[in-house]
Protein backbone atom coordinates (compact mmCIF):
# COMPACT_ATOMS: atom_id res chain seq x y z
CA UNK A 1 0.00 0.00 0.00
CA UNK A 2 1.45 3.46 -0.56
CA UNK A 3 0.32 6.80 -2.09
CA UNK A 4 -0.02 7.23 -5.95
CA UNK A 5 -0.38 11.17 -5.90
CA UNK A 6 -1.30 12.43 -2.41
CA UNK A 7 -4.94 13.87 -2.47
CA UNK A 8 -4.28 18.18 -2.79
CA UNK A 9 -4.19 20.42 0.41
CA UNK A 10 -6.34 22.58 -1.90
CA UNK A 11 -9.50 22.45 -3.01
CA UNK A 12 -10.40 23.41 -6.86
CA UNK A 13 -12.16 26.77 -7.05
CA UNK A 14 -15.64 26.77 -6.41
CA UNK A 15 -15.79 23.64 -4.25
CA UNK A 16 -16.63 24.67 -0.28
CA UNK A 17 -16.69 22.03 2.43
CA UNK A 18 -20.10 20.96 3.95
CA UNK A 19 -20.32 22.52 7.72
CA UNK A 20 -22.27 19.61 9.60
CA UNK A 21 -20.44 16.62 9.13
CA UNK A 22 -18.69 14.19 11.77
CA UNK A 23 -15.05 13.56 11.97
CA UNK A 24 -14.47 10.19 9.80
CA UNK A 25 -13.42 7.83 12.55
CA UNK A 26 -12.33 3.92 11.45
CA UNK A 27 -13.24 2.38 14.93
CA UNK A 28 -16.56 3.67 14.86
CA UNK A 29 -17.25 4.19 11.11
CA UNK A 30 -16.07 1.16 9.31
CA UNK A 31 -16.71 -2.64 10.06
CA UNK A 32 -14.79 -4.93 7.40
CA UNK A 33 -15.11 -8.29 6.29
CA UNK A 34 -13.65 -10.29 3.52
CA UNK A 35 -15.47 -11.29 0.98
CA UNK A 36 -16.47 -15.32 0.68
CA UNK A 37 -15.87 -15.16 -3.51
CA UNK A 38 -13.51 -13.81 -5.58
CA UNK A 39 -13.56 -14.24 -9.74
CA UNK A 40 -10.62 -14.06 -11.68
CA UNK A 41 -10.39 -12.60 -15.00
CA UNK A 42 -9.74 -15.83 -16.64
CA UNK A 43 -13.00 -17.38 -15.36
CA UNK A 44 -14.48 -14.28 -17.79
CA UNK A 45 -12.71 -15.81 -20.75
CA UNK A 46 -9.64 -13.68 -20.89
CA UNK A 47 -6.61 -14.79 -21.87
CA UNK A 48 -2.97 -14.99 -20.54
CA UNK A 49 -1.24 -12.73 -22.11
CA UNK A 50 -4.05 -10.08 -21.97
CA UNK A 51 -4.61 -10.01 -18.24
CA UNK A 52 -0.20 -10.25 -17.59
CA UNK A 53 0.02 -6.75 -18.28
CA UNK A 54 -3.54 -5.78 -16.10
CA UNK A 55 -3.15 -4.16 -12.62
CA UNK A 56 -4.29 -7.88 -11.41
CA UNK A 57 -5.81 -11.10 -12.24
CA UNK A 58 -8.72 -10.53 -9.83
CA UNK A 59 -12.08 -9.74 -12.13
CA UNK A 60 -14.33 -9.36 -8.91
CA UNK A 61 -15.38 -10.38 -5.42
CA UNK A 62 -18.83 -11.06 -3.66
CA UNK A 63 -20.48 -8.41 -1.47
CA UNK A 64 -18.20 -7.62 1.75
CA UNK A 65 -19.21 -5.26 4.74
CA UNK A 66 -16.88 -2.25 4.54
CA UNK A 67 -19.14 0.15 6.79
CA UNK A 68 -20.60 0.14 10.42
CA UNK A 69 -24.33 1.04 10.99
CA UNK A 70 -22.98 4.04 12.18
CA UNK A 71 -20.91 4.46 9.35
CA UNK A 72 -23.34 3.50 6.75
CA UNK A 73 -25.92 5.97 8.32
CA UNK A 74 -23.65 9.22 8.25
CA UNK A 75 -22.54 8.15 4.21
CA UNK A 76 -26.59 7.99 3.53
CA UNK A 77 -26.76 11.41 5.20
CA UNK A 78 -23.94 12.71 3.47
CA UNK A 79 -24.82 11.68 0.15
CA UNK A 80 -27.93 13.40 1.21
CA UNK A 81 -26.38 16.51 1.37
CA UNK A 82 -24.76 16.17 -1.72
CA UNK A 83 -27.63 15.38 -3.95
CA UNK A 84 -27.86 18.71 -5.14
CA UNK A 85 -24.48 18.64 -7.01
CA UNK A 86 -25.74 16.08 -9.40
CA UNK A 87 -25.04 16.56 -12.89
CA UNK A 88 -25.83 13.83 -16.29
CA UNK A 89 -22.64 12.25 -17.45
CA UNK A 90 -23.15 12.22 -20.99
CA UNK A 91 -26.17 9.59 -22.33
CA UNK A 92 -24.99 6.83 -19.94
CA UNK A 93 -25.77 7.87 -16.46
CA UNK A 94 -28.42 10.66 -15.64
CA UNK A 95 -27.92 11.99 -12.23
CA UNK A 96 -24.15 11.48 -11.29
CA UNK A 97 -21.78 13.39 -8.71
CA UNK A 98 -18.17 13.50 -9.35
CA UNK A 99 -15.84 15.49 -6.95
CA UNK A 100 -17.63 14.95 -3.71
CA UNK A 101 -14.03 14.32 -2.01
CA UNK A 102 -13.42 17.71 -2.63
CA UNK A 103 -17.13 18.99 -0.79
CA UNK A 104 -17.13 16.10 2.63
CA UNK A 105 -14.05 15.78 4.62
CA UNK A 106 -15.72 12.57 5.61
CA UNK A 107 -16.06 11.15 2.59
CA UNK A 108 -12.28 12.14 1.09
CA UNK A 109 -11.47 10.58 4.69
CA UNK A 110 -12.91 7.21 4.07
CA UNK A 111 -12.04 7.24 0.49
CA UNK A 112 -8.19 7.72 1.01
CA UNK A 113 -8.42 5.56 4.27
CA UNK A 114 -5.38 3.35 4.76
CA UNK A 115 -7.82 0.69 6.82
CA UNK A 116 -9.78 0.59 3.82
CA UNK A 117 -6.65 0.50 0.80
CA UNK A 118 -5.14 -2.49 2.65
CA UNK A 119 -8.95 -4.07 2.73
CA UNK A 120 -8.86 -3.85 -0.92
CA UNK A 121 -5.33 -4.93 -1.55
CA UNK A 122 -6.15 -8.15 0.08
CA UNK A 123 -8.28 -8.66 -1.56
CA UNK A 124 -6.53 -7.61 -5.41
CA UNK A 125 -3.42 -9.30 -4.25
CA UNK A 126 -1.33 -6.17 -5.22
CA UNK A 127 -0.17 -3.45 -4.13
CA UNK A 128 -2.46 -0.48 -4.55
CA UNK A 129 -3.27 3.23 -3.83
CA UNK A 130 -6.07 5.23 -4.00
CA UNK A 131 -6.68 6.67 -7.13
CA UNK A 132 -4.71 9.24 -8.33
CA UNK A 133 -6.99 11.72 -9.37
CA UNK A 134 -9.52 12.66 -6.59
CA UNK A 135 -12.68 12.85 -9.36
CA UNK A 136 -12.14 9.19 -9.31
CA UNK A 137 -12.83 9.03 -5.47
CA UNK A 138 -16.29 8.92 -3.97
CA UNK A 139 -18.08 8.72 -7.21
CA UNK A 140 -22.00 8.39 -6.53
CA UNK A 141 -24.67 7.62 -9.04
CA UNK A 142 -27.84 8.30 -7.51
CA UNK A 143 -31.20 7.42 -9.03
CA UNK A 144 -32.78 8.59 -12.47
CA UNK A 145 -35.63 10.43 -12.98
CA UNK A 146 -37.44 8.37 -14.67
CA UNK A 147 -37.83 4.39 -14.27
CA UNK A 148 -37.62 3.88 -18.23
CA UNK A 149 -33.99 4.52 -17.91
CA UNK A 150 -31.17 2.17 -16.60
CA UNK A 151 -29.09 3.96 -13.65
CA UNK A 152 -26.04 3.31 -15.32
CA UNK A 153 -25.65 1.56 -19.04
CA UNK A 154 -23.86 -1.57 -19.48
CA UNK A 155 -19.88 -0.14 -20.22
CA UNK A 156 -16.30 -0.74 -18.33
CA UNK A 157 -14.99 1.64 -15.83
CA UNK A 158 -12.63 4.82 -17.44
CA UNK A 159 -10.05 3.82 -14.56
CA UNK A 160 -8.43 0.41 -13.79
CA UNK A 161 -9.97 -1.00 -9.81
CA UNK A 162 -12.59 0.02 -7.99
CA UNK A 163 -14.85 -1.26 -5.01
CA UNK A 164 -18.88 -0.31 -5.63
CA UNK A 165 -21.13 0.17 -2.54
CA UNK A 166 -24.76 0.47 -1.78
CA UNK A 167 -25.31 3.88 0.18
CA UNK A 168 -28.91 3.37 0.32
CA UNK A 169 -30.27 0.20 1.45
CA UNK A 170 -31.14 -2.51 -1.24
CA UNK A 171 -33.93 -3.94 0.37
CA UNK A 172 -35.96 -0.75 0.02
CA UNK A 173 -35.49 -0.35 -3.41
CA UNK A 174 -37.37 -2.21 -6.17
CA UNK A 175 -34.83 -2.73 -9.08
CA UNK A 176 -31.51 -1.21 -9.66
CA UNK A 177 -29.58 -4.12 -9.44
CA UNK A 178 -25.95 -4.08 -9.94
CA UNK A 179 -25.21 -5.93 -12.51
CA UNK A 180 -22.05 -7.75 -14.06
CA UNK A 181 -21.24 -9.81 -17.12
CA UNK A 182 -19.29 -13.25 -17.31
CA UNK A 183 -17.28 -12.84 -20.25
CA UNK A 184 -15.07 -9.94 -21.98
CA UNK A 185 -15.46 -6.67 -22.65
CA UNK A 186 -14.38 -7.56 -26.48
CA UNK A 187 -17.67 -10.11 -26.26
CA UNK A 188 -19.54 -7.43 -24.77
CA UNK A 189 -18.21 -5.18 -27.77
CA UNK A 190 -19.29 -7.67 -30.36
CA UNK A 191 -23.08 -7.74 -28.60
CA UNK A 192 -23.29 -3.70 -28.63
CA UNK A 193 -22.63 -4.11 -33.03
CA UNK A 194 -24.95 -6.54 -33.17
CA UNK A 195 -27.51 -4.59 -31.37
CA UNK A 196 -27.67 -6.80 -28.54
CA UNK A 197 -26.66 -6.25 -24.69
CA UNK A 198 -25.26 -9.36 -22.11
CA UNK A 199 -27.72 -11.83 -21.78
CA UNK A 200 -29.18 -12.41 -18.69
CA UNK A 201 -28.22 -16.07 -18.15
CA UNK A 202 -24.56 -14.70 -18.29
CA UNK A 203 -24.73 -11.79 -16.15
CA UNK A 204 -24.82 -12.12 -11.98
CA UNK A 205 -26.44 -9.75 -9.87
CA UNK A 206 -24.86 -10.45 -6.04
CA UNK A 207 -26.79 -10.17 -3.69
CA UNK A 208 -25.99 -7.46 -1.35
CA UNK A 209 -26.90 -7.58 2.22
CA UNK A 210 -27.37 -4.05 3.34
CA UNK A 211 -26.55 -0.64 2.88
CA UNK A 212 -22.58 0.06 3.54
CA UNK A 213 -21.32 -3.65 1.69
CA UNK A 214 -19.29 -3.25 -1.23
CA UNK A 215 -17.90 -5.47 -4.21
CA UNK A 216 -14.31 -5.06 -5.34
CA UNK A 217 -14.11 -5.08 -8.58
CA UNK A 218 -11.39 -4.80 -12.29
CA UNK A 219 -13.79 -1.92 -13.57
CA UNK A 220 -11.73 -1.40 -16.39
CA UNK A 221 -12.09 -5.15 -17.28
CA UNK A 222 -15.62 -5.97 -15.99
CA UNK A 223 -18.76 -5.12 -18.26
CA UNK A 224 -21.27 -3.71 -15.77
CA UNK A 225 -24.52 -1.69 -15.08
CA UNK A 226 -26.77 -0.71 -12.55
CA UNK A 227 -29.81 -2.04 -13.95
CA UNK A 228 -33.28 0.17 -14.15
CA UNK A 229 -35.65 0.61 -11.29
CA UNK A 230 -38.92 -1.26 -11.21
CA UNK A 231 -40.46 2.28 -8.89
CA UNK A 232 -38.60 5.55 -8.64
CA UNK A 233 -36.89 5.02 -4.93
CA UNK A 234 -34.63 6.73 -3.85
CA UNK A 235 -31.25 4.76 -4.96
CA UNK A 236 -27.50 5.96 -3.91
CA UNK A 237 -24.37 3.53 -4.54
CA UNK A 238 -20.88 4.84 -4.30
CA UNK A 239 -17.79 4.18 -6.76
CA UNK A 240 -14.11 4.46 -5.11
CA UNK A 241 -11.67 3.83 -7.39
CA UNK A 242 -7.62 2.37 -6.81
CA UNK A 243 -4.79 2.29 -9.00
CA UNK A 244 -1.97 -0.64 -9.31
CA UNK A 245 1.34 0.78 -7.34
CA UNK A 246 3.59 -0.90 -10.21
CA UNK A 247 3.63 1.33 -12.83
CA UNK A 248 4.61 -0.93 -15.32
CA UNK A 249 1.46 -2.08 -15.79
CA UNK A 250 -1.49 -0.90 -18.24
CA UNK A 251 -2.66 3.01 -17.21
CA UNK A 252 -5.87 1.40 -18.13
CA UNK A 253 -7.61 4.61 -17.82
CA UNK A 254 -9.89 6.76 -20.33
CA UNK A 255 -9.33 10.12 -19.06
CA UNK A 256 -10.37 11.62 -22.25
CA UNK A 257 -13.99 10.43 -21.70
CA UNK A 258 -13.51 12.73 -18.15
CA UNK A 259 -13.74 15.82 -20.84
CA UNK A 260 -17.54 15.72 -21.30
CA UNK A 261 -18.44 14.56 -17.64
CA UNK A 262 -15.84 16.46 -15.15
CA UNK A 263 -15.23 20.37 -14.01
CA UNK A 264 -12.47 21.16 -16.17
CA UNK A 265 -11.07 23.34 -12.85
CA UNK A 266 -10.60 19.90 -11.56
CA UNK A 267 -9.91 17.60 -14.36
CA UNK A 268 -6.87 18.41 -16.14
CA UNK A 269 -4.63 18.96 -12.98
CA UNK A 270 -5.86 15.73 -12.28
CA UNK A 271 -5.20 14.26 -15.30
CA UNK A 272 -1.73 15.77 -15.77
CA UNK A 273 -0.33 14.77 -12.29
CA UNK A 274 -2.16 11.33 -12.79
CA UNK A 275 0.38 11.24 -16.66
CA UNK A 276 2.94 12.63 -14.61
CA UNK A 277 3.11 10.31 -11.59
CA UNK A 278 3.12 7.13 -14.02
CA UNK A 279 5.64 8.35 -16.26
CA UNK A 280 7.75 9.14 -13.12
CA UNK A 281 7.80 5.28 -12.06
CA UNK A 282 8.30 4.53 -15.27
CA UNK A 283 11.36 6.18 -15.96
CA UNK A 284 12.90 5.61 -11.84
CA UNK A 285 12.74 1.99 -13.50
CA UNK A 286 14.49 2.66 -16.50
CA UNK A 287 17.25 4.66 -14.17
CA UNK A 288 17.70 1.11 -12.62
CA UNK A 289 17.51 -1.66 -14.82
CA UNK A 290 18.42 -0.30 -18.26
CA UNK A 291 21.66 -2.47 -19.41
CA UNK A 292 24.12 -1.21 -21.41
CA UNK A 293 23.46 -2.19 -25.05
CA UNK A 294 23.91 -0.94 -28.47
CA UNK A 295 20.51 -1.15 -29.64
CA UNK A 296 19.66 2.22 -29.58
CA UNK A 297 16.19 1.05 -31.24
CA UNK A 298 15.46 -0.55 -27.64
CA UNK A 299 16.44 1.88 -25.72
CA UNK A 300 14.39 4.68 -27.97
CA UNK A 301 11.69 2.13 -27.22
CA UNK A 302 12.46 1.72 -23.65
CA UNK A 303 12.13 5.77 -23.48
CA UNK A 304 9.26 5.96 -25.15
CA UNK A 305 7.26 3.45 -23.25
CA UNK A 306 8.98 5.17 -20.27
CA UNK A 307 6.87 8.65 -21.41
CA UNK A 308 4.10 7.00 -23.14
CA UNK A 309 1.11 7.97 -20.45
CA UNK A 310 2.04 11.48 -20.55
CA UNK A 311 2.47 11.78 -24.16
CA UNK A 312 -1.05 10.02 -24.44
CA UNK A 313 -2.47 12.72 -22.11
CA UNK A 314 -0.81 15.50 -23.82
CA UNK A 315 -2.44 14.65 -27.06
CA UNK A 316 -5.88 13.37 -25.75
CA UNK A 317 -5.92 17.07 -24.03
CA UNK A 318 -5.08 18.64 -27.51
CA UNK A 319 -7.51 17.01 -28.87
CA UNK A 320 -10.46 17.83 -26.60
CA UNK A 321 -13.80 15.78 -25.60
CA UNK A 322 -14.59 11.96 -27.30
CA UNK A 323 -17.73 10.12 -26.09
CA UNK A 324 -18.54 8.28 -23.53
CA UNK A 325 -18.42 4.79 -24.73
CA UNK A 326 -20.76 2.76 -23.41
CA UNK A 327 -22.54 -0.65 -24.49
CA UNK A 328 -25.98 0.24 -24.62
CA UNK A 329 -29.20 -0.09 -22.20
FE1 LIG B 1 -18.92 1.44 -13.53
Amino acid sequence: MGTAVPFPQMQPPGYEWLDDEPSFDPALHLHLEAPSEIIMLADLGYPDDEIATKATPVAASSPFRVLSDEGSRVLLDIARQLRRYVRPAGERIENMLRGGCYRSRWLRDLCTSEDVTAHLEAIYGIAIAPHAMPLHLGHMNFEPNSIDNAIDKWHHDTLPLDFVMMVTDPADVDGGRFEYFLGTKHEAAELSAAGQTPPAARTVAPDFPGPGYAIALHGDMVVHRAGPLLSLDERISMVNGYVALDTATDDQSRSSDLIVIDDHEALYTEWAKMAAWRSQGRLASLIEELPFTADKDAVIAELESAIADTQRAIEEMRAGKSNMDHYGG
